[in-house]
């Protein structure tokens, strides 16, 4: 049973669908005791159900309507994280994704894409970074997708914003990890056994079979794990795929 005032707050941007990573990574954080557990993503009805449950089993939970672009936005998230306690741990998750080809692609659909895989993790890492440097001690992780490393046919928009949040991703861990700041970037190689793929496309979710897809709490499991890591012993970037994805 968790303690009923944590000493610490975590921050989980991009939490949306229950059967979604964000979600889960809320979940497994809050589920062990450590932390007030502050939500943000846009639909303010799935983030009090999140808010709501938690509380049932004794959690402490917040929910911010939060749109990941803008910068007022995300310290307004932080802001109300602070008012429970110290930031300790901030998961940047937002981050959607479709299938354009090249040709069809138009310059707002870009921009779309790289402001909320690419700027929206910027404006959330600087602004947990200026939380937590005074304290020399924090952890940020920023969700990755196959495209952080590869722009794939039809997802070139996706890989563009999505490795550019690995850049940023590697560039504040060099320079905030001898601070004292644990900064890291999970890679999901693979699809994800969530709301996303189960709505938009059922028959090739069926079509992985059993343990084909990544399990939304083996996900938070690794996110569990960075934040555990002794300082001397720190993951910049991990990757996590199905056992038969090819790769
Ligand atoms: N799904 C996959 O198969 C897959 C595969 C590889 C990598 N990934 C990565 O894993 C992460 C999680 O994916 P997921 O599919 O499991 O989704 P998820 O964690 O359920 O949800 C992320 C949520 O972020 C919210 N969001 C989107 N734009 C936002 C914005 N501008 N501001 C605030 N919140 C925003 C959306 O909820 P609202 O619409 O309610 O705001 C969305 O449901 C993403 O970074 C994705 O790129 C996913």
């Amino acid at each position: 049973m968790p303690p009923t005032s944590p000493d610490k707050v975590a921050v989980v941007l991009g939490v949306g669908a229950a059967r979604g990573a964000g979600a889960a990574i809320a979940r497994r954080i809050a589920r062990e005791g450590e932390h007030a557990v502050v939500i943000g993503g846009r639909t303010r009805d799935r983030l009090e159900a999140h808010v709501r449950d938690g509380e049932l089993r004794g959690e402490v939970w917040r929910a911010v309507v939060t749109d990941v672009t803008s910068p007022d936005s995300v310290r307004a998230a932080l802001g109300v994280a602070e008012g429970l306690g110290p930031v300790d741990l901030v998961v940047y998750n937002a981050g959607p994704n479709r299938a354009i080809p090249f040709l069809e692609l138009d310059v707002a659909t870009v921009e779309e894409f790289w402001r909320v895989s690419c700027l929206g993790g910027f404006i959330t890492l600087q602004e947990a970074i200026r939380r937590m440097l005074p304290r020399k001690t924090g952890t940020i992780i920023c969700t990755g997708a196959t495209g952080s490393w590869r722009g794939g046919a039809r997802f070139g928009h996706f890989g563009a914003a999505k490795s550019g949040l690995r850049m940023f991703v590697q560039a504040a861990a060099r320079e905030f990890g001898p601070e004292g700041l644990h900064i890291a970037h999970v890679v999901i190689d693979g699809s994800i056994d969530g709301e996303r793929i189960r709505t938009v496309a059922p028959d090739r979710a069926k079509a992985k079979g059993e343990d084909g897809l990544l399990h939304v709490d083996g996900i938070a499991d690794m996110y569990w794990h960075i934040y555990r890591q002794p300082r001397s012993t720190w993951t910049l970037e991990v990757d996590l795929r199905p056992y038969k994805e090819p790769f």
